[in-house]
Parts: C-alpha cells; sequence; structure tokens
C-alpha cells in the first residue's frame, strides 16, 4: 500500500489531490447531522494536503439513495474549512479554474459509482482522472468504505497514482494490532446475527483469550442451550457445539427482559418464560479479569451493543463503558450501531475508535480490503 505520509513534502507541493474522504453521516428527519465523527475522521488528512498541495477535490458519498446530498456535510466541514466550494460533478471542470478546495456531491448520485458492470465503473474513474488532469494523485482516505467495490474505491487508483490517506494509514495500524493483541485479550461481540459473525467468531477464539457474547447473538446461544427465550429477537439457526460450549466464551449472566406490558426485570438468563422478552444484557462484573492468570485484561476489542438501545435499553452497555473507563486496558471500538451508544463525551475511553463498521469487521476478518488492495 502507498502512503501519501511517505511522499515527500516538495514531490507534493505541485500537485492537484483527489481525495476521497468516508463522509458518510448519520443525519435525523430534517437532514441535520447527528454524529459527526466522520467528518473529524476525515480533518487530518484534509488539513495536511490543503497546508501541503496546490488544489484539493473531494469525493465521497452519503447514504445509499440517489437522492441523498452532502450539502448538511459540506456545511458542517465548511466552519473549518470556509474557502470549501460544493459543486456538482458536472460543473467539477468549471469550478476547478476558480476554487482550490471542493467538494463534489455525492459520487453515488451517478450510477456508475455503485455499478457491477466494471467497464461503467472505469468510465466514472476515467473520468474523473481526465478532470483532474496532469500532476495530480488520488488519496483513498475513505476507510470506512474500502471493503465496497465501486469506483471511487477500486476503479480510481487504475488512472491515477494513488496512496493511502493518513485516516487510512493509522485504521490499518490500529486494526492489524487488533489481529494481534497484547494478552490478556478480550473480545466483546454484541449485536445481531451469529450466522453473518461466526467467522469472526471461528478466528477471534484463536487470538483472543475471551470472547463475551452480548446483544440479540447472546439470545442465540441461550436458544441453543436449550433455555427459554419467549419473545425476544433471536434469527433462525444454531449455534454450533464447539463455540456453544468453548470455555473462551462468556455469555451474560443477568438479563433484562420486559413482559407483555413493557414492564422489565433482571434476571437469570435461564429463568426467561415464554412471555418475556430480552431487552438487555448485564456484563459480568469480573469480565475485565482474565480467569487464568488472575490479573486484568490488557487489551479488548468491542463491536456492537448489549441490548436493544434503540428501545433506549443501553443500560448494559453503559455498564460495560464504566468499566472500560476503569480499566487501564487498551481499547478498540468502531461501527456505527456501537458509536451510536457511545457519547462523544466518552470517546477518550478508547485508544482508537475505527471509522469502519462494515469495514472494520472486514478488515479484521480478512486482514485486508478490496480497496487497499486496489492502493498497491
Ligand atoms: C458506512 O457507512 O459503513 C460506509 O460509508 C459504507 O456505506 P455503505 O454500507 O452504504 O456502502
Amino acid at each position: 500500500m502507498n502512503l501519501l505520509s511517505n511522499i515527500l513534502l516538495n514531490d507534493l507541493r505541485d500537485k492537484k489531490v483527489l481525495l476521497r474522504a468516508g463522509l458518510n453521516t448519520p443525519l435525523d428527519a430534517s437532514g441535520a447531522i447527528v454524529d459527526n465523527f466522520r467528518i473529524f475522521a476525515a480533518i487530518p488528512t484534509l488539513e495536511y494536503l490543503i497546508s501541503n498541495t496546490k488544489q484539493v477535490v473531494i469525493i465521497a458519498h452519503l447514504g445509499r439513495g440517489r437522492e441523498d446530498t452532502l450539502r448538511p456535510v459540506f456545511l458542517e466541514l465548511q466552519k473549518h474549512f470556509p474557502s470549501l466550494y460544493f459543486t456538482q460533478m458536472r460543473d467539477l471542470k468549471e469550478a476547478m479554474l476558480e476554487h482550490n478546495l471542493i467538494l463534489v456531491e455525492n459520487i453515488r448520485q451517478d450510477p456508475r459509482e455503485v455499478s457491477s458492470d466494471e467497464q461503467s465503473r472505469s468510465s466514472l474513474a476515467k473520468e474523473l482522472a481526465i478532470i483532474m488532469g496532469k500532476d495530480s494523485i488520488f488519496v483513498q482516505d475513505a476507510f470506512s468504505v474500502c471493503h465496497r467495490t465501486h469506483a471511487s474505491i477500486i476503479s480510481l487508483p487504475k488512472f491515477m497514482p494513488s496512496y493511502a490517506g493518513l485516516l487510512v494509514e493509522e485504521e490499518v495500524k490500529y486494526l492489524r494490532q487488533a489481529m494481534d493483541p497484547p494478552k490478556p485479550s478480550l473480545f466483546v461481540l454484541g449485536g445481531a446475527k451469529f450466522a453473518t459473525k461466526e467467522p469472526l467468531i471461528r478466528k477471534f477464539l484463536k487470538i483472543y483469550d475471551r470472547v463475551f457474547i452480548g446483544g440479540a447473538i447472546a439470545n442465540e446461544f441461550f436458544k441453543s442451550k436449550g433455555y427459554e427465550v419467549g419473545k425476544s429477537l433471536v434469527h433462525n439457526g444454531s449455534i454450533p457445539h464447539d463455540i456453544l460450549y468453548s470455555k473462551q466464551i462468556i455469555l451474560p449472566d443477568t438479563v433484562r427482559v420486559a413482559d407483555a406490558d413493557g414492564h422489565t426485570i433482571y434476571i437469570s438468563p435461564d429463568g426467561v418464560t415464554s412471555d418475556m422478552r430480552i431487552v438487555d444484557a448485564v456484563p459480568p462484573s469480573n469480565l475485565l479479569q482474565d480467569i487464568n492468570s488472575d490479573i486484568d485484561v490488557r487489551y479488548i476489542l468491542w463491536n456492537g451493543p448489549l441490548g436493544y438501545y434503540e428501545g433506549g435499553f443501553s443500560q448494559g452497555t453503559d455498564r460495560l463503558l464504566d468499566m472500560f473507563a476503569n480499566s487501564d486496558a487498551q481499547i478498540l471500538t468502531g461501527g456505527g450501531d456501537t458509536m451510536a451508544t457511545v457519547g462523544a463525551g466518552k470517546h477518550n475511553i478508547f485508544s482508537h475508535i475505527s471509522s469502519g463498521g462494515g469495514a472494520m469487521l472486514a478488515f479484521l476478518q480478512d486482514g485486508d480490503l478490496v480497496g487497499l488492495k486496489a492502493l498497491a
């Protein structure tokens, strides 16, 4: 992977840069930004390029619909970079004559960006490379999208000299460490759908000393053990025996259940009855103590909330965060659902927060991503 940080500043000075940034940001119904974490994560590379190059053109996406606009992100970014100019792709060439810092409207508005047809993707990439012209380079900093086979991820590097930006470089450094963590180590996995996470659980049972399962995945474990799970969210399928009874797996010993009237109580998972619904999981109080070595865990990787936080049941995850805050372990996390449960005030608990959701999990699973391979 070629790195932006390896280019001599002298060689950058006269370059025009096409920057792919990961600015996909959650918006509320009124279009206001709910969480600007990814915008902040994009800033160091932007500042570096603005200070050291001739011109910067940012491409990014927002949402999945062709009508989605990056305008709210533009307005937020403009607070940091007042000279930032916003343009439609069709007007980019003209805009480049007058502006040195440009954000191009949602690249997914062009159907070629997400096309499964290689020629179609390449035609978009080539068009952009031609607009950028000579003395230009491509910088990939959208780590959160590097698992996608999109034009701005895998096709652009075919047409321009390409480099990984500072965020991508940092993400790779931290995620590689998560694949070879200091010991004792703990992997905390919440969220839903065991089937989609089974390969990761299998891989991490070989790497991590302990794996704590929360969220709706824990319900699948309870069900596979023969417990009643009542009306809880449970995806189909059963947990393979070797994982279900692995000594490294830790399950919640207390769950919060709601009855038909919405009243909740905390009980042991084997006490759930048919009218109950598990809505949250409480991490065991000794979770951060390694039972083998009698010392506290030194490294924690966390992905996925422990309970149904959208419904307001975030106490289990809050308890986990309190335990993290009182621990000296290095803690890495990431993923949109995970971060939605962590207030911005708690970001300093973590040694690294990955800007990737699906991309982070794919990297942890495979140790690489299509978008990174393209930068070889
Ligand atoms: C994300 O939000 O995880 C990335 O921006 C990727 O978005 P996508 O899942 O719509 O490709």
